[in-house]
């Protein structure tokens, strides 16, 4: 069969357009530095406040970063001031103990969803010391928009 120049080319193109979508998707399903910022790692909601990761909130600092350990309710985030170093990895583990929430901090890169019955986990780093909004971004009932907590990001000490 004689296929005309153009359409060959066509041909190509499309079939290595398609060639390129499926290494897209390997690549961010395989490569192991493309992982989302959630983990399935799944809790009680019912249990939250007993459970041993999530019974004693706030921020344990260390030489290498800090780790935050926060819950969601209905309507506020504890706990309600959280205060990290900057320039130094921190990693938020978090949960809900109620209905889905977000958990937002204005200005920066660390945004997720707080599901209740899961633990989100990610790690970012602030260079910026100063004092950020945390905000739902979930609606989750009458009093949504009351719900905020404040990040203070303090210079590191050395
Ligand atoms: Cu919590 Cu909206």
């Amino acid at each position: 069969m004689n296929v005309p120049l153009y359409e060959k080319i066509w041909m190509w193109a499309a079939g290595g357009i398609i060639v390129a979508f499926i290494t897209t998707v390997l690549v961010a399903g395989i490569g192991s530095a493309l992982v989302p910022p959630s983990h399935i790692e799944t809790i009680d909601p019912a249990t939250v406040w007993r459970d041993g990761r999530f019974a004693k909130q706030g921020v344990t600092v260390s030489p290498t970063g800090a780790t935050v350990i926060a819950v969601g309710m209905m309507f506020a985030f504890l706990p309600a001031e959280i205060h990290v170093p900057a320039g130094r990895p921190v990693t938020f583990r978090m949960t809900s103990a109620d209905v889905t929430h977000g958990f937002l901090i204005v200005g920066t890169n660390a945004n997720t969803m707080l599901v209740p019955g899961y633990v989100s986990q990610f790690t970012t780093t602030f260079r910026q010391p100063g004092q950020y909004l945390i905000v739902c971004n979930e609606y989750c009932g009458l009093s949504h928009h009351l719900m905020s907590a404040r990040l203070i990001v303090e210079e590191a000490r050395p």
